[in-house]
């Protein structure tokens, strides 16, 4: 079988889940690692080169795809770029306000040096994307909604963990069941984010921090907790490790609305994830298969799942799609 021949560009939790999903696609095989940490990651990593990320590529090695598994934050739009102008690439870009931006550089350099980009895949952005487009496309005048949890928020978990006297933290954004509900059963509410999420985070203390101060300096934070209904959790270090050292996510994406006679229907897609990391890492290598085959036909640019004909992302060929999954 041919093979395609993968790298993967920083080395985290997805890059970890994109090393397990490799090994469960027979037409993929991880031929290199780019990390900032090579001494690091070479203890983990064995039988395949381990390079930094600014040391250039040793000619005998022939990359299809490069998965860039930095964070949205500060590694993509440095790394997307410098990527993008060498390899045809993959990433989970998730910053979702600056999609547009880095969809038009990606775009341009990809274009300018022959290659393929497929930015932002994922489960959301990247899935929920293409279900709103769907429900969109399908019930025209309905209404959209996603709900999120119950699952991990890395970046709400960080914030939490920034308040004095705070230890460790881990924050979980929980859909609120009744808000779901009305939906499931058509009424089209409009919703404050207060009536669709709560918070609930897990704390360790530092020894002697006064509780209701870390519970109101996590409860009040602008832009992060303020808009929402926050429960604040203080259990032990023993408590955190047993209990939350999983990443846990997902939720549901669903549209409703009426067709011409006044027929109501209702759209739903759900996703429930033991571990946020691995699952989006295997939507990444279906992208990295897409990639491969887009460079293949001579298409360059950036796209995002919304652009990529679903049969591209499969292991299987068209002829048996049409067979087996029509
Ligand atoms: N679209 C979606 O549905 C979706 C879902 C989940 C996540 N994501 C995105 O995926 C991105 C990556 O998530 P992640 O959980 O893999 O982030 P992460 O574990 O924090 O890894 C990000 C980068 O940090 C560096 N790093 C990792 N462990 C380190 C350590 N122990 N010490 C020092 N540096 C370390 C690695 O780069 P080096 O190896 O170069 O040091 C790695 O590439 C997130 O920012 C998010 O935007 C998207």
């Amino acid at each position: 079988m041919e093979k395609i021949n993968i790298a993967i560009a920083g080395y985290g939790n997805v890059s970890r889940g994109v090393e397990a999903a490799l090994k469960l696609n027979a037409d993929t095989e991880l031929v290199a690692v780019f990390t900032r940490r090579p001494d690091q990651v070479r203890k983990r990593v064995k039988d395949v080169a381990v390079l930094h990320i600014e040391e250039p590529v040793p000619e005998e090695l022939h990359l299809d795809v490069v998965i860039l598994c930095g964070g949205s934050k500060e590694d993509i739009p440095v790394q997307g770029p410098q990527f993008a102008a060498r390899f045809n690439t993959v990433d989970s870009f998730d910053t979702h306000a600056s999609i547009p931006s880095y969809f038009q550089t990606m775009d341009s350099i990809a274009k300018e040096h022959g290659q393929v980009t497929i930015i932002s895949a994922g489960w959301d952005p990247g899935i929920f994307s293409l279900m709103r487009v769907l429900g969109d496309a399908f019930l025209p005048h309905g209404k959209q909604y996603t709900f999120w949890g119950r699952g991990v928020s890395q970046g709400h978990s960080d914030a939490a963990r920034k308040v004095t006297g705070v230890s460790d933290a881990r924050a979980y954004t929980l859909p609120i069941e009744a808000a779901l509900q009305r939906v499931r059963r058509g009424e089209a509410p409009d919703f404050s984010k207060r009536a669709m999420h709560k918070r609930l985070v897990y704390v360790v203390a530092e020894n002697g921090a006064d509780h209701e101060r870390i519970r109101k300096g996590i409860v009040t934070m602008p832009h992060y907790y303020d808009e929402y209904d926050t429960e604040v959790v203080f259990i032990s270090k023993e408590e955190m490790a047993e209990h939350h050292s999983k990443l846990p996510h997902g939720g549901f994406v669903l549209a409703s609305g009426e067709t011409g006679t006044g027929n109501k229907h209702m759209l739903e897609y759900r996703c429930q994830l033991e571990s946020n990391p691995e699952f989006t890492a295997t939507v990444l290598v279906a992208c990295a298969r897409a990639a491969y085959r887009l460079h293949k036909e001579g298409r360059t640019g950036a796209f995002t799942l919304l652009d990529i004909p679903p049969g591209y992302l499969s292991p299987h060929s068209a002829e048996t799609l049409r067979k087996d999954f029509m």
